[in-house]
């Protein structure tokens, strides 16, 4: 008989984080309920699968997703390895809801935790990956670098940090038009104007993923050998896949 499933949302806030600010996942609260049309139409689910692809997470081991919204990274890695012990932070507590049901009906565990980046719910040396997809771009200066310092806290030694975001070489933003690695991103959305995507690349939250904006922020945490390990093209800009060690 399958083990059952056990969802649970935990708050990490401290009372004086309870009215923290934070960018949600479409950048208005009210937009929640579109957030998994929204992204599944614009090839998101592709990103996850590739993420713990990359990610090359084994059985049963420790993964917390950092700004895990309504959970589809965590659920990507729970359908890869379903007895991976996952854990997923983010502040939006309505978007934590959402995960849960979905994990529920799914019936998987998964624990939920409302916090923010720069304190990820783990023991020192515990985990053995942090995954983080599309959340970095909603951080602020220096919430990312104390989300940095805090992976590396949180990481065994060996273990791995994989971020997915907005970024990478500028210039690559607007050449290839054909995805790096093979999978085409996006079907109704691939056509969206030229427009988006150059107001996404203006975007400052995203402007401090580029160049070498996300390896640099994890190499000045600590982390050895952070660089990219892939790109995609998608309609919104150019998507990076970013992978560093604890060392
Ligand atoms: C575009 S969504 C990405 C959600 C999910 N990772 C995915 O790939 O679908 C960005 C997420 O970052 C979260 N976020 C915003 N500020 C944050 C912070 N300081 N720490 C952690 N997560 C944050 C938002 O609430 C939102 O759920």
């Amino acid at each position: 008989m399958a083990a059952a499933s056990d969802v649970r949302i935990l708050d990490q806030r401290t009372p004086q984080e309870r009215d923290r600010p934070f960018l949600p996942g479409m950048g208005r609260t009210w937009l929640l309920p579109l957030y998994d049309v929204f992204t599944r139409l614009a090839g998101v689910r592709a990103l996850h699968q590739r993420a713990v692809e990359l990610a090359g997470i084994a059985p049963g081991q420790a993964v917390v997703d950092v700004g895990c919204g309504t959970g589809n990274l965590a659920f990507a890695v729970l359908a890869a390895h379903p007895d991976a012990q996952v854990s997923g932070l983010d502040p939006d507590r309505a978007a934590l809801r959402r995960a849960a049901r979905k994990a529920r009906r799914r019936r998987v565990s998964l624990t939920l935790v409302q916090g923010y980046a720069d304190r990820i719910p783990a023991e020192d040396a515990s985990l053995d990956h942090v995954v983080s997809s599309l959340a970095l771009h909603h951080v602020d200066d220096d919430s990312r670098i104390a989300f940095a310092r805090d992976a590396l806290r949180a990481l065994r030694p060996g273990a791995k940090i994989t971020v997915v975001d907005f970024g990478g070489p500028v210039h690559g933003a607007e050449q290839a038009r054909q995805p790096a690695h093979g999978h085409r991103p996006a079907h109704a959305l691939r056509h969206l104007p030229r427009l988006l995507r150059s107001r996404m690349a203006q975007n400052p939250a995203v402007a401090r993923n580029l160049g070498d904006g996300i390896p640099a922020l994890l190499a000045g945490a600590g982390f050895g050998d952070a660089r990219e390990i892939e790109h995609a093209d998608h309609p919104f800009g150019r998507i990076t896949f970013v992978q560093a060690t604890r060392p």
